[in-house]
């Protein structure tokens, strides 16, 4: 076919290349030629149908796809438009058909609403104010009425989208619905301009045949009752309120940009189409479109109130998955207000947004204005709630559910309010039976154990871990828990898995008749790996100002006794998940009484049992929990100065576990290696050398003599390389 397409903009090149596609012989020219030496014309502006381009097609008796000049009044006349949507009853805003500033101030005044003025004319985008405040809005009712009639709507708010349906004189069939982006600066700020860009299909949760049946069906019946059937693009601008769509707009052609980026997604032959249209035929024919698109469009500096044209152009390399629409250019320089559009393509509109960009990337001007938002309003568009952008309320509240009853076996009557207050509610009427009592306080997290954890998918044990830890912390100043509160963070909270870890930490806690007073489950995505949670607490315990530890000086010759961890604790979990990332967690090595995994996420002990009989003696002078640091780092904490510990090494059993470590990471140093882990103690307690056997003689599982305090000695032979003041020497 011998397609003509009038027009010299970027619409029109988006036509010629959707003809073009499928082997049609296409010409684009800003005028109608005589004689029409074409098989089908296609109009782009609205001023060649307004000037009857499409009336002297139909007098040489050539098919035109656009409609006459009476009907393209659709656009050129805002009051027509609107006096035919009335009748029609179709959604739209109020309105005010005026020439008089006074009068329509006065109407203005009436309905109590900011309005949008517009000039009834056409007026290539520029007729239209959207004022702000009494005054903007006086000013421009007589700054427009100045220029002829004008049109008052009532002020609407929602998103807008062109909906664009392609006409036989009785048959619309809506194309992808596009969405424009009328302002000039990012963010929909600043002056309207002719489009900066625009993308297809908009997520929009209306279903684009309804508003066909709604916004376009109606006109077409009306026009072709009064015998002026309707042939072309029927352009409707619609604005989403929460009442609904509304009837901003008609237009009798397709939208610039939006035929850039909605006419690449058509699969069928657009010529074949505008021809069905001419013969009324479009009944027969399907209008498929497949994936997305998102159009970019470079305009000149100054553009919209005075494009500065003239500056040179590099346009970059073509390529496969984006299209280049040349508008204000001769091909070397700029030449008017928008320059050229970037369309790219995709399975998804992320994918042709990227593909845009990138390719735009390669274009470059003087002053060159680009929009680097085209198409952000889609991503909150299809959000229809937080669990869809990964925050599950529900899922939280269900957590909260599973996990009360175990919290609440926590609950003794000092606890006033719990689960679901604000804060929790603590009594301390039971203390006041202490002479001085201290409150101590301890936060604490699991660390990478919970990587372990998830991956094994065993989840109570790390709620005893943080529980337990926090005690121990607490413990070594010689203080009892009172409350504890945990926080539980993950990328997607998962109920079962929060009540699992909580459960645990519940258990943990009534064992130590420690309340669960409160917590928080935070669920981010995008902050955590998804998969990946963190789980910490803070544990508020009191002691007796009289038995605060350490007690007593410390002195050269008191004895460490050591007292067994469970396993690694919490510590070390880095070093061990690198260490064991090719051993199946199922396997058993020897020597193991249980699989890997489980031997690696046994929780961390509470000492508070096994070490409550021996401080209730006051047998005790100082204790320290083998955290972080391990030995060579935990000890000196209680270490007066002056003095040091010494450890032997081989006083007690090295668990397996440990053991097999020390095997396996052969170029670890011994000193490394005993700040890594605790190897196989998790409690020191110190006290003088008389109190020894009583000491151990009150805890109720085997406990190791495994050194002594000694003076300090800046010549200890295996401290020669070490840092200074180090304290514990392992021999
Ligand atoms: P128009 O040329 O009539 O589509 O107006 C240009 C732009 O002005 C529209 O795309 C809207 O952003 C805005 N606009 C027009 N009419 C209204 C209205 N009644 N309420 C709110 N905004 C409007
Ligand atoms: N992009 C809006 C229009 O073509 O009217």
């Amino acid at each position: 076919m011998r397609v003509l397409v009038i027009g010299s903009g970027g619409r029109e090149a988006a036509i010629a290349w959707a003809c073009r596609r499928h082997d049609h012989d296409v010409r684009v020219a800003a005028e109608l030629p005589s004689p029409i030496d074409a098989d089908l014309v296609i109009v782009g502006p609205e001023a060649a149908l307004v000037a009857g381009v499409s009336d002297q097609c139909m007098d040489a008796g050539v098919p035109c796809f656009g409609p006459s000049a009476s009907l393209a009044r659709l656009e050129s006349s805002k009051g027509f438009t609107r006096t035919l949507a009335k009748t029609l009853g179709l959604p739209s805003p109020a309105f005010h058909l005026s020439s008089s500033a006074e009068e329509a101030i006065a109407w203005w005044r009436e309905l109590g609403r900011p309005v949008v003025v517009k000039l009834d004319g056409l007026a290539a985008g520029k007729g239209v104010i959207v004022p702000d405040g009494a005054e903007a809005t006086e000013a421009a009712i007589r700054e427009l009425v100045e220029q002829g009639p004008i049109v008052l709507e009532e002020r609407l708010t929602g998103p807008e989208c062109s909906l664009m349906a392609l006409c036989d004189g009785t048959v619309a069939r809506p194309l992808p619905i596009a969405q424009d982006h009328k302002r000039i600066g990012e963010g929909d700020t600043g002056p309207n301009t002719g489009g900066m860009g625009a993308y297809a299909p908009a997520p929009i949760p209306y279903d684009p045949d309804e508003l066909t049946a709604t916004f376009i069906q109606p006109v077409l019946d009306h026009l072709a009752d009064v015998g002026a059937p309707y042939i072309g693009v029927l352009y409707a601008g619609l604005m989403l309120t929460a009442d609904g769509p509304k009837l901003l707009e008609y237009n009798c052609r397709f939208g610039d940009p939006e035929a850039q980026a909605v006419l690449p997604l058509l699969t069928d032959d657009l010529a074949e189409l505008a021809l069905a249209c001419c013969n009324g035929a479009l009944g027969e024919r399907h209008v498929q479109s497949a994936g997305a698109s998102c159009t970019v469009v470079a305009a000149a500096p100054g553009y919209p109130a005075t494009p500065i044209t003239g500056g040179a152009i590099t346009f970059g390399a073509d390529c496969d998955d984006a299209l280049l629409f040349r508008a204000g250019t001769d091909g070397q320089s700029v030449t008017g207000g928008r320059v050229l559009a970037v369309t790219g393509l995709g399975d998804d509109l992320a994918t042709a947004r990227d593909r845009a960009y990138e390719r735009l990337g390669d274009v470059s001007f003087d002053g060159m204005q680009v929009r680097r938002d085209i198409g952000w309003r889609s991503i909150g568009a299809r959000l229809t709630s937080y669990a869809a952008a990964g925050v599950d309320i529900d899922e939280g509240t269900r957590a909260v559910d599973q996990m009360k009853e175990a919290v609440e076996r926590t609950h003794g009557p000092a606890v006033l309010r719990g689960v679901g207050s604000f804060g929790g509610v603590f009594s301390l009427a039971a203390i006041k039976a202490m002479d001085d009592p201290l409150l101590v306080a301890s936060t604490d997290g699991v660390g990478t154990k919970v990587e372990l954890a998830a991956r094994l998918g065993q989840y109570r044990g790390v709620g005893m871990d943080i529980v337990n830890h926090c005690i121990d912390d607490v413990l070594v100043q010689g203080a009892r828990p009172l409350f504890f509160l945990d926080y539980i963070a993950s990328s997607k909270l998962d109920a079962d898995q929060v009540a699992e870890v909580v459960t645990g930490m519940a258990e943990a806690c009534e064992v130590a008749g420690c309340a669960l007073l409160g917590g928080e489950t935070a669920e981010m995505p995008g902050v955590y790996a998804p998969g990946a949670f963190d789980i910490a607490g803070t544990l508020v315990g009191v002691v007796d100002r009289a038995n605060l530890l350490p007690q007593g000086e410390l002195q050269v010759g008191d004895v460490l006794l050591g007292v067994a961890s469970n396993g690694p604790h919490t510590n070390g979990y880095s070093l061990l998940r690198k260490i064991f990332d090719w051993l199946p967690m199922d396997s058993t090595p020897p020597g193991f009484d249980a699989p890997l995994g489980t031997t690696l996420l046994r929780p961390h002990r509470n000492y508070l049992p096994v070490l409550d009989k021996v401080l209730q003696a006051g047998s005790v002078k100082a204790l320290a929990h083998i955290t972080g640091g391990g030995l060579p780092e935990n000890l000196p904490r209680v270490l007066p100065t002056g003095i040091d510990a010494n450890i032997e090494l081989g006083s007690w059993p090295v668990p397996p576990l440990f053991a097999l470590v020390r095997e396996v990471a052969v170029g670890m140093p011994t000193d490394e290696l005993y700040r890594t882990l605790n190897m196989g103690i998790g409690m020191v307690v110190v006290c003088g050398p008389e109190q020894v056997e009583m000491v151990q003689g009150m805890i109720d599982e085997p406990t190791w003599r495994i050194g002594e305090l000694v003076a300090a000695d800046d010549h200890a032979d295996d401290d020669a390389e070490s840092r200074h003041g180090r304290k514990v020497h392992l021999r």
